[in-house]
């Protein structure tokens, strides 16, 4: 523990002695063995190796393992009725399509549309304008456009709240699907007995001016997988929402016929205050 003392950075510091405190008492309780202790080094080893600007193998061992969940709860403390964050995962871009209100941010991925339509709110219930919501999800594959190889972009875009801070879009019926499980973390899954796979989900990002940015998911109630467990614990009761299924030729909330099923669902976000 002294030996963080003289640190120029105190904070630094007292992160490393409550990482070599628990470090120790991991090898302690366990009475780890030297073997083990090579091959955590080589765990570590293969998910450096397999990480490149695009496979984040550290943020997905950290995902499952609950760590980012952890991180998430401690960095946006409940506020009033504001909605709650989940994990962020990796498979944002930064440089999605804007759409309109009432267009597709599907992009012709296959699936099961879905009309998504909600509003942004602040946590005293006023309108929030202009607010910018990002919106991604994987197709019903289960992978997202990044996960191609021939750069296509489809299951992603952003669009702005109303004035009145309504939004509606077109989207897909998520589909549960696994994390990406062929490298290290993917076999420490398999040699736990655990399942990669997520809940279904729809991202979001919700930021607005003077507000904290919403990082979110929305989970479809009545996803099996939903008992079953998510691989990264990112689900949370209040963000499982009804889908409602409607056959082929009901109209739509748009005035429009389809020639297959459709799904909708509603999600309201509340933004708290950016200083909460
Ligand atoms: C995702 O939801 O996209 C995701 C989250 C954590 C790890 C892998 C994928
Ligand atoms: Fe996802």
């Amino acid at each position: 523990m002294a030996s963080f003392d003289e640190s120029p950075d105190q904070r630094l510091a007292e992160v490393l002695r409550s990482v070599v405190t628990h470090a120790h008492a991991v090898v302690r309780e366990t009475r780890l063995t030297e073997d083990e202790w090579n091959a955590a080094i080589k765990f570590l080893t293969d998910a450096g190796n397999i990480t490149t600007d695009t496979r984040q193998e550290f943020v997905l061992l950290s995902d499952v393992l609950g760590i980012s969940m952890q991180t998430i709860a401690v960095n946006n403390r409940a506020y009033e009725d504001a909605t709650e964050a989940t994990v962020f995962g990796p498979f944002f871009a930064q440089d999605a399509p804007r759409i309109d209100q009432g267009e597709d941010i599907a992009g012709g991925a296959p699936g099961q549309p879905c009309w998504v339509e909600g509003t942004v709110k602040d946590t005293d219930g006023n309108p929030v304008a202009g607010a910018r919501i990002e919106v991604w999800e994987a197709d019903d594959e289960g992978l997202y456009d990044v996960q191609h190889t021939d750069g296509r972009v489809y299951g992603r875009a952003w669009l702005e709240s109303d004035k009145d801070g309504t939004f509606r879009f077109w989207g897909l019926t998520p589909t549960p699907y696994p994390i990406p499980h062929d490298g290290p973390v993917g076999k420490m899954l398999q040699s736990t007995g655990r399942s990669p796979y997520r809940a279904a989900h729809l991202h979001f990002m919700v930021s607005a001016p003077g507000r904290r940015t919403l990082v979110t998911h929305i989970f479809v109630e009545g996803d099996p997988q939903l008992g079953a467990g998510d691989s990264v614990f990112g689900v949370k009761d209040s963000l499982i929402k009804t889908f409602e299924t409607h056959d082929a030729n009901e109209p739509t909330p748009d005035g429009r016929r389809l020639d297959k099923s459709w799904a909708s669902t509603r999600f309201d976000v509340v933004l708290a205050p950016e200083d909460v």
